[in-house]
């Protein structure tokens, strides 16, 4: 008997995961691969992109060692870090290492670009201030250093859009990811010729930009000798990861909120509408389109979540991290007084600081390696909340918080960030993550599903982390002493 399976890759900035799902939406199948980034220089963060195709060859080939027949999958979608810049030249090669979403070394080329197009203009057309996560300022930054590069360039592209490339031969973008690059129509939802020819860009380096459940191509069979893949099976578009794992937690109504806790942390909630904001001095929000037809969505992006506490494991403990987090529960919340301001390569929202750094504050003889890694869990918390707060101050409500991403499996993350929210959090247990919500698109792709709304059923099961309102008044401190050491020190980074 064969089966209609669906196929969903995530291409991370610390490994790739394939899930295969079935059409009920239980996961039949995972593999996955690790990688690093490199920071050649303080606060650059740069990674090949075939780095990223042979752990996307390999999280496939662990599904056929587990049993997995390759017949039996239908469709593939992916999904992967947003904003990161892949330069190919005209023969589809690689022109030099992908410059990553946390890479903060272009603040100066934000600036040019708001001053070039006028910064209430790019604001207008994108939804968004720019900021040095994002694509074009690192186009720019290519442009300025590295002529004989920037003058190869055929063709930009996203990191799963290098992947799709990669399985179908075909070169495409999607809504979601095409959002985050300061060089889209957020509300037409397609590529601002205005904003790319402005900043001296060649339009046709930017591919046919779709929805992100459309099919744009099928495996073909270079890609189906390397994975294993079935030929001629559709691949879809696909989404940027933050969108992909709302639609993997069933994010698609308003009000609802999905906080991910990968390298990255970051607040997402959906928009049937895009709110009539203006451009304000400082607001950093981003409003994007979602993954979905006719919906959009704010987020805040902290840049390092889960790496703050991979970098306190690295430097100072080389342990697992079930190991670093044993002995917290014997920390009382707050940390007898230790704080961590989690901005080890600068900050993005709300502050919009490349220059931030990370601090340890409050140290004392009492305090133990445990007080430093709840420290840590505490500061991502607060700088999650900040996020959560700027998408309530413009306007947008948010009820009900689903967490996901690879922290959640830590129920100390999970826990500590309920306290510091105070707010109950939602777990969807298994159905969760940007490769799950690629296989949801690729579902909707080939229509194993006609509608948003019959996706419900497969979001039924969820655990609740309620919080602890004994913790309110340690922790209100605790956040209000978080924004004034950040306030006393802006200025010394
Ligand atoms: C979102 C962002 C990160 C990456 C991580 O704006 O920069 O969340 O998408 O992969």
């Amino acid at each position: 008997m064969t089966h209609s399976y669906l196929l969903g890759i995530d291409v991370g900035t610390q490994g790739t995961k394939a899930v295969v799902i079935s059409p009920e939406g239980r996961v039949v199948a995972e593999g996955q691969s690790s990688y690093q980034f490199q920071s050649l220089k303080a606060g650059w963060a740069e990674q090949h992109p075939s780095v990223w195709w042979e752990a996307v060859t390999e999280s496939i080939r662990q599904l056929w060692r587990k049993g997995m027949s390759p017949n039996d999958i239908k469709a593939v979608g992916v999904t992967g870090q947003m904003h990161s810049l892949v330069l190919l030249g005209e023969d589809g090669k690689e022109l030099r290492e992908a410059i990553l979403w946390n890479d903060v070394r272009t603040m100066n080329e934000c600036k040019e670009i708001e001053d070039k197009i006028g910064a209430d203009r790019i604001y207008d057309i994108t939804k968004n201030a720019v900021l040095p996560g994002f694509t074009a300022p690192k186009l720019l930054w290519v442009k300025k250093y590295e002529q004989a590069v920037f003058d190869k360039i055929a063709h930009v592209l996203m990191p799963k859009d290098y992947i799709v490339y990669k399985l179908s031969g075909i070169m495409s973008a999607d809504v979601s990811d095409a959002s985050g690059t300061s060089l889209f129509d957020t509300e037409k939802r397609d590529w601002s010729a205005e904003l790319i020819k402005g900043l001296g860009f060649d339009i046709e380096w930017f591919p046919e930009v779709h929805e992100s459940s459309e099919v744009v191509g099928s495996i073909d069979q270079k890609a189906s000798d390397q994975t294993g893949l079935p030929l001629h099976i559709p691949v879809v578009a696909g989404a940027g990861d933050n969108a992909a794992a709302a639609l993997g937690n069933g994010i698609y109504k308003e009000s609802v909120a999905t906080i991910s806790i990968g390298t990255s942390g970051t607040v997402f909630t959906p928009l049937k509408k895009l709110p009539l904001l203006k451009r304000t001095e400082g607001n950093t929000m981003h409003l994007f389109c979602h993954c979905l037809p006719d919906m959009w969505h704010a987020m805040g992006t902290t840049l390092s979540a889960g790496m703050s506490l991979k970098w306190l494991k690295e430097a100072f403990y080389n342990e697992t991290y079930e190991d670093i987090l044993t002995h917290i529960d014997q920390v009382d919340p707050g940390c007898s007084g230790l704080l961590f301001l989690p901005y080890l390569n600068g900050e993005r929202t709300p502050i919009n600081n490349p220059d931030a750094k990370g601090v340890f504050f409050g140290m004392q003889y009492i305090h133990r390696q445990e007080h430093f890694a709840r420290a840590v869990i505490e500061g991502v918390s607060f700088s999650l909340k900040d996020c959560l707060l700027m998408i309530k101050e413009n306007g947008i409500p948010v009820e009900k918080i689903y967490a996901t991403g690879g922290a959640v499996k830590n129920k100390w993350w999970t826990r500590i960030l309920a306290d510091v929210l105070q707010q109950n959090l939602h777990i969807h247990k298994e159905r969760e993550g940007p490769a799950y919500g690629a296989s949801i698109l690729a579902g909707l792709g080939i229509g194993i599903w006609d509608n948003v709304t019959e996706l419900d059923s497969l979001f039924n099961q969820e655990e609740v982390i309620q919080y602890d309102e004994k913790t309110e008044l340690v922790y209100d401190k605790q956040y209000r002493k978080y924004k004034n050491i950040y306030k006393a020190l802006e200025d010394h980074f």
